[in-house]
């Protein structure tokens, strides 16, 4: 029992919980998943598995995403950067509805299954009826060998480590980054995105490990905000465009591990029904970023002031609109609005784990949440 504890502290390498650690291991996890496959200053721009199904991504008909949980999340970000850069459509679906749905699909939809774990059953299941409807299947894993990543024709792993906290976050980071490069490849393949825009993103996301670990600086500063909403009830996650899916992440974070009620809404969505629950109990996460959607985001937060909502505003650094109207504010570094999510979910995290721990909950371990889910 002891030398177990003693093992389990060793492996925490210093930290309280896993779920930290894994937070906390990003810049390196995301810098892993991008290993081999990218250096921007001799261009070069290579995954192995795309290599092989070169031709049927470019001549795509249709790319189909299904995932679960917080796969799923990174999918909703993949469908907005493949759609942006490589001009294919994509829908993403929840891996039990589509399952079950009778969906159309022939030999040119690509169906992309992404799962931590690569044990999730509808995932599975869901691959399974796509691969028997003629469609190829590529599948992005974070556990080696898993079923998953054994069932496709094709797949790239994350190479994020072992994740251990059931709330997944440095898997999601992960998939956001190898999808982001699928995006890149099949972009450039098929001449949408041109080769200086292209470059301008490698450097880009080359950078982002360095700016992940800007952004955990900002650990102290969440323990004060959490400190001060760790009683609340419910809260509310607004974005638009890329940070729409960070912001259903933020608010299934919480909800994981903290036990709060949580929604997450594209912002413009607000006034269609969640306005209606806002009063000044309220706190009303807003991921506000400089990009195209910033002038509406403004606005939205005006309309949850205007109802005394509390707004904790994520903002790129030297923002000075949203900082004069919002209750907190959290910055974080300027990046491509394709890249944002990879930062703008760093500081969600950390608010849903202090909250979490603060309840005294059991953050690596939620009740009734389980890390691999087998059954369907
Ligand atoms: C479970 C886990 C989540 C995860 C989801 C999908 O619900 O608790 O963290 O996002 O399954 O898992 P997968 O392994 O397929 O990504």
């Amino acid at each position: 029992q002891k030398l177990e504890m003693e093992l389990e502290s060793i492996e925490k390498g210093g930290y309280e919980h896993f779920m930290l650690k894994e937070i906390f291991e990003q810049p390196r996890s995301i810098l892993d998943s991008m290993r081999g496959r990218m250096i921007a200053e001799s261009d070069h721009l290579m995954m192995a598995g795309i290599r092989e199904f070169e031709n049927k991504f470019v001549n795509a008909n249709r790319i189909i995403i299904v995932a679960c949980g917080t796969s799923w999340h990174a999918g909703l970000v993949a469908e907005y950067l493949i759609e942006d850069l490589a001009r294919i459509p994509v829908e993403v679906e929840y891996a039990s509805e589509f399952r079950y749905r009778n969906p159309i699909l022939n030999e040119r939809d690509i169906v992309i299954a992404i799962s931590q774990s690569g044990e999730t059953a509808d995932t599975l299941a869901a691959l399974e009826l796509a691969k028997s409807k003629g469609a190829t299947i590529f599948g992005i894993c974070n556990v080696v060998g898993s079923s998953i990543a054994r069932a496709t024709d094709a797949g790239a792993y994350t190479h994020a480590g072992p994740e251990i906290g059931v709330a997944s976050t440095k898997a999601f980071t992960a998939q956001v980054t190898v999808l982001t490069l699928i995006a890149m490849i099949i972009g450039s393949k098929r001449g949408t995105l041109e080769t200086t825009k292209l470059r301008e993103l490698m450097v880009e996301l080359e950078t982002i490990p360095s700016k992940v670990e800007e952004a955990l600086q900002l650990n102290e500063q969440i323990v004060q905000i959490s400190e001060q909403y760790k009683d609340a009830t419910n809260f509310l996650y607004l974005g638009r465009g890329y940070n729409f899916p960070v912001a259903l992440e933020g608010a299934l974070k919480l909800k994981e591990i903290s036990y709060i009620h949580a929604e997450g809404y594209p912002a413009a969505e607000m006034k269609h029904g969640p306005i209606a629950l806002i009063d000044e109990q309220m706190p009303v996460v807003v991921i506000a970023t400089k990009d195209s959607s910033y002038e509406k985001i403004v606005s939205n937060v005006q309309e949850v002031k205007a109802r005394k909502g509390k707004v904790i505003a994520v903002v790129t650094e030297g923002d000075t609109t949203i900082p004069a109207m919002a209750d907190h504010v959290i910055e974080i570094p300027e990046t491509s609005e394709h890249l944002m999510p990879l930062l703008s979910v760093i500081p969600l995290q950390l608010l849903s784990y202090h909250i979490a721990v603060m309840r005294g909950c059991n953050v690596d371990q939620p009740r009734n949440l389980a890390k691999s889910v087998t059954v369907e």
